[in-house]
């Protein structure tokens, strides 16, 4: 346990700071306590310390891109940022999380709230699975060829862009994955190697297993290059690979196969969102109202499983009102048919944004990705108002 760690408090409101220096000193944090009303000088300190730095940090009179510069080049050096103001709206809320921020809180600040949260961030390397603002997403359809692999490479990309957190892109279609295709990678190494050898590692060494998309945040983690490897993983063995993965993403992509064994259920068990993939055509439909139900007798939360309809069209005979009345499920997004931009993308080995940045698709998958995220982040909000 961290139990000495520094705290800086950037804040420019002298009470608001001598506040919090008395709140820490009273619970035995007197150590390493800075006070900054300049966020700068705040910063260089931090640059000087190590990353297990606290930063509390005010931004009740901000301007947002003051905001975000600073706590960019914060999270060069942390990760525990506390953000705070007097501003407690869903939407500041939403905007710290979205910037970065571990934690909110809400001024004036509540002692025990503080503390609380204090607790939990020195505590953080103690719990293996700390990071529960993690959320593996999985793109699922009980049905083959209905665009899982399009869709979980094209949104993990997104999602890379659209927050610049780390996204991993994991290829557990563990047959017959085809993600490195999709993305033209070679990957040295793959799910089945970093299964057996690299769950235990530090987070450096774990992410030099992954192939790190050109400039962005994707890391991409290959299927198993021998279909007998992929025989021999474990449901127990795909808990561990999650768990090791959350600590260090914060989104954790997910491409499976159709099929329904030991380890696709464990998949969809342990993921926090299941986009489920239909197109709009009756025996997809009805595919898709037998894999709900399966969902329904494993008691998923509701907000889990997402419906998705993949190759939409305006003039499709059946409407979106049908589906959503067959399958007792509001449909969460609608990704257009766009044959000649898709394949181009699969046959150059690039995201659809690449190919075509102008295209309906890529627009698409790009809004998509920003509602999943903000989705997220919102849900995580609601920890706040209880
Ligand atoms: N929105 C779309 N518009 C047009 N074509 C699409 C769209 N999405 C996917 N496709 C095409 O559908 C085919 C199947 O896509 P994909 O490989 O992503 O499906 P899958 O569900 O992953 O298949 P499998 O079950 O074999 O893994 C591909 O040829 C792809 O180009
Ligand atoms: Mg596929």
């Amino acid at each position: 346990m961290q139990n000495n760690p520094s705290i800086l408090v950037l804040d420019k409101n002298k009470n608001s700071r001598e506040v919090i220096k008395g709140y820490l000193e009273d619970s035995g944090f007197a150590a390493n306590i800075e006070l900054f009303e300049d966020y700068s000088a705040g910063y260089e300190k931090l640059k000087t310390l190590d990353n297990n730095s606290i930063v509390i940090m005010d931004i009740t009179s901000e301007h947002d891109d003051i905001i975000k510069d600073t706590t960019e080049k914060i999270r060069l050096y942390t990760s525990k940022l506390i953000i705070c103001s007097s501003d407690y709206s869903t939407n500041t809320i939403v905007k710290a999380l979205r910037i970065g921020a571990k934690e909110f809180l809400p001024k004036p600040i509540i002692k025990e709230d503080l503390l609380r949260i204090l607790s939990r961030l020195t505590n953080i390397e103690e719990k293996d699975d700390e990071n529960s603002q993690a959320k593996i997403i999985t793109i699922y359809s009980n049905k083959g060829g209905i665009g899982k692999t399009t869709i979980a490479v094209n949104l993990a990309l997104e999602l890379a862009k659209v927050t610049k957190v780390k996204v991993a892109l994991v290829d557990l279609n563990l047959q017959l994955g085809d993600v490195s295709t999709f993305l033209n990678l070679t990957p040295a190494f793959d799910v089945n190697y970093v299964i057996r050898n690299m769950l235990d590692k530090d987070e450096s060494v774990f992410l030099k297993t992954f192939e790190k998309y050109k400039d962005t945040s994707l890391y991409v983690l290959a299927d198993p290059s021998y279909i007998e490897q992929s025989e021999s993983i474990s449901p127990q063995q795909i808990t561990e690979l999650f768990k090791a993965l959350k600590k260090v993403f914060s989104y954790i992509v997910v491409d499976m196969s159709a099929n329904i064994d030991a380890n696709s259920l464990k998949i969809l068990d342990c993921s926090d969102w299941i986009i489920f993939t239909t197109i709009v055509n009756i025996p997809a439909i009805r595919n898709a109202q037998r894999c709900l139900t399966l969902f329904r007798s494993r008691r998923y939360p509701k907000n889990k499983v997402k419906v998705i309809v993949n190759r939409f069209m305006d003039n499709d005979e059946i409407k979106i009102e049908d589906i959503e009345n067959t399958l007792g499920e509001n449909i969460y997004w609608k990704v257009p048919n766009n044959y000649f931009t898709i394949m181009e993308a699969v046959n150059k080995g690039m995201s659809v944004a690449e190919i075509n940045a102008a295209s309906n698709v890529a627009n698409n998958f790009r809004d998509f990705a920003s509602k999943v995220s903000d989705d997220i982040i919102e849900q995580e909000v609601i920890k706040y108002r209880i």
